[in-house]
């Protein structure tokens, strides 16, 4: 996909904040510090239109842009990380799954894990979620580039057998390198 705008909408925590959905859609989750900021970058090929931080729990509201005039791609606050005030935890859920359920036009969403780590309760609680809203989801294993590509490959693996599903499927991706870039965008413009 040739990226010609990118530009940053609005932030929302309610739908009444939300962009209206005149546009497809694809949304980007995931738990805290994951990488998701970084991925979005990537894949637009912008280096900070997203803000990254290494202190997890930084993106706290649904981040919209509208990329090329034709499509909106959100970034969703990360869960699951324990210094998040719990004010702030305690509205993650209903926020998101208020979005995963009233935003028409969404049409998919990339569920990003850390290539090294086992999904946890709550990535197959949102994977369990998007099952049940009937959400086409796109699973990415993030930053690969921390792994050599034996690991990569086991770990894959490993993923996919916890999740049920083909190691295939999931895409290997590194926000370092740009590895996956081209699997994910192919995925991508399927759905979009
Ligand atoms: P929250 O918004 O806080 O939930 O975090 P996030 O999921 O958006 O993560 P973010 O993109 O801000 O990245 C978190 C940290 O991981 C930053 O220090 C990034 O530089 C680093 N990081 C993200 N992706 C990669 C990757 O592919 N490879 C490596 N080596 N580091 C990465
Ligand atoms: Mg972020």
């Amino acid at each position: 996909m040739k990226i010609t705008s990118a530009q940053f909408i609005t932030s929302a925590v309610k739908p009444s904040q939300y962009p209206l959905p005149e546009r497809p859609e694809v949304a980007f989750a995931g738990r805290s510090n994951v990488g998701k900021s970084s991925l979005i970058n990537t894949l637009l090929g912008r280096k900070n239109l997203v803000k990254t931080s290494s202190t997890p729990g930084r993106t706290q509201t649904l981040n919209f842009f509208l990329i090329n005039d034709g499509f909106y791609i959100t970034d969703l606050p990360g869960y699951g990380y324990a210094k998040v005030p719990e004010a702030v935890r305690k509205k993650w859920g209903p926020m998101v799954e208020n979005y995963l359920k009233s935003r028409t036009g969404l049409g998919a969403v990339v569920v990003i894990l850390d290539i090294r780590r086992l999904p946890n309760q709550a990535d197959h609680d949102l994977l369990a979620w998007l099952a049940h809203y009937k959400i086409p989801e796109i699973v990415s294993l993030t930053k690969a580039d921390k792994l050599n590509k034996n690991k990569q490959a086991r770990q894959r693996t490993l993923i996919a057998e916890d999740l049920g599903r083909d190691p295939s499927s999931l895409i290997v991706f590194s926000a370092a390198t740009g590895l996956g870039k081209q699997t994910l965008w192919r995925a991508l413009e399927a759905m979009l």
